[in-house]
């Protein structure tokens, strides 16, 4: 198995592996996926905010930005319009992958931008073959260069969020902490078994980790209860409070470790970062 598990990825580097306590050789998650198909959960909050957080702590990040809206690309001070070279062209085999890599201004933080124009992807990769790994056979060529890519999708289980479940090693739940939570999790628990069983049965469940928790109300914690009790999965003890900062920090196109370092919306990112790292 061990054996197996080498030659399989040959191709990354050593010290991907960990050896856990029980002696187990297991592969540290560095690509993962931040899905849920509802929208506004958190996701792009998470994803920019969490990859500033890594990135604050001298490791090297990539964010794909997997949604045609854009909003991790233009939160990360990138003019959405203006890139020509985008996850887009990527996948249509129209770019290089290196071509498509941005530099952000923050300090080890790279992105694969998006635009409006990934919304006919789905379309326009119809007939193409192998379709589900177009972006993970890109990611293999520049994996080794970061210590984690973190994967923005967008509010639906489409092609492209199997493209970022078949290129993950992990997948990241965003759970807002509203009425309806647990609503449409089973279907994305569905999906992610499916893509387990017929794409990348090296793909795991990172957790789910709750957002815009609100401690003056019931209502979160009851949120919280209520999914613990009925999702089998880990959950990061670190929540995300609801902060006006973090909501403010894109439309200034900066993460909230630069926008406003020391705000609790800050803190919290920071905490769930070292979370992640100490898994
Ligand atoms: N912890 C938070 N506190 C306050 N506002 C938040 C928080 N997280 C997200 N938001 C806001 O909620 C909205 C939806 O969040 P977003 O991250 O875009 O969700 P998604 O990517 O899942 O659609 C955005 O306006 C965002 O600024
Ligand atoms: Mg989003």
């Amino acid at each position: 198995m061990l054996y197996y598990i080498l030659r399989e990825d040959s191709k990354k580097k050593k010290d991907d592996f960990e050896i856990t306590k029980e002696g187990k050789l297991k592969i540290m998650s560095k690509v993962i996926a931040i899905a849920n198909q509802k929208g506004g959960v958190g996701k792009t909050t998470t994803t920019i905010n969490l990859a500033a957080c890594l990135a604050e702590t001298n490791k090297k990040v990539l964010v794909i930005d997997l949604d045609p809206q854009g909003n991790t690309t233009s939160g990360l001070g990138l003019d959405k319009e203006e890139i020509e070279e985008t996850v887009y062209e990527l996948i249509l085999g129209d770019a290089a992958i290196r071509e498509c890599m941005h530099k952000t201004d923050i300090e080890n933080l790279y992105i694969l931008p998006s635009n409006v124009n990934l919304a006919g992807a789905e379309i326009e990769l119809l007939d193409v073959n192998n379709k589900e790994y177009i972006l993970k056979n890109e990611i293999d060529y520049i994996e080794s260069n970061f210590d984690y890519i973190l994967i923005d999708c967008p509010p639906s289980l489409n092609m492209l969020t199997v493209n970022a479940m078949t290129t993950a090693q992990s997948v990241l739940v965003p759970i807002q902490c509203e009425y309806y939570a647990l609503e449409g999790l089973s279907q994305l628990m569905h999906t992610i078994r499916l893509v387990q069983e017929r794409l990348n049965p090296e793909l795991t469940i990172e957790g789910i980790v709750f957002t815009m928790y609100d401690g003056r109300t019931n209502l979160s914690a009851q949120v919280v209860d209520n999914v613990k009790a009925n999702v089998d999965v880990r959950v990061y003890k670190t929540m995300i409070p609801r902060n006006i900062r973090l909501a403010e920090a894109p439309s200034h196109g900066l993460p909230i470790t630069v926008y406003e370092p020391k705000s609790a919306g800050a803190e919290s990112y920071r905490q769930l970062a070292q979370e992640m790292m100490n898994k």
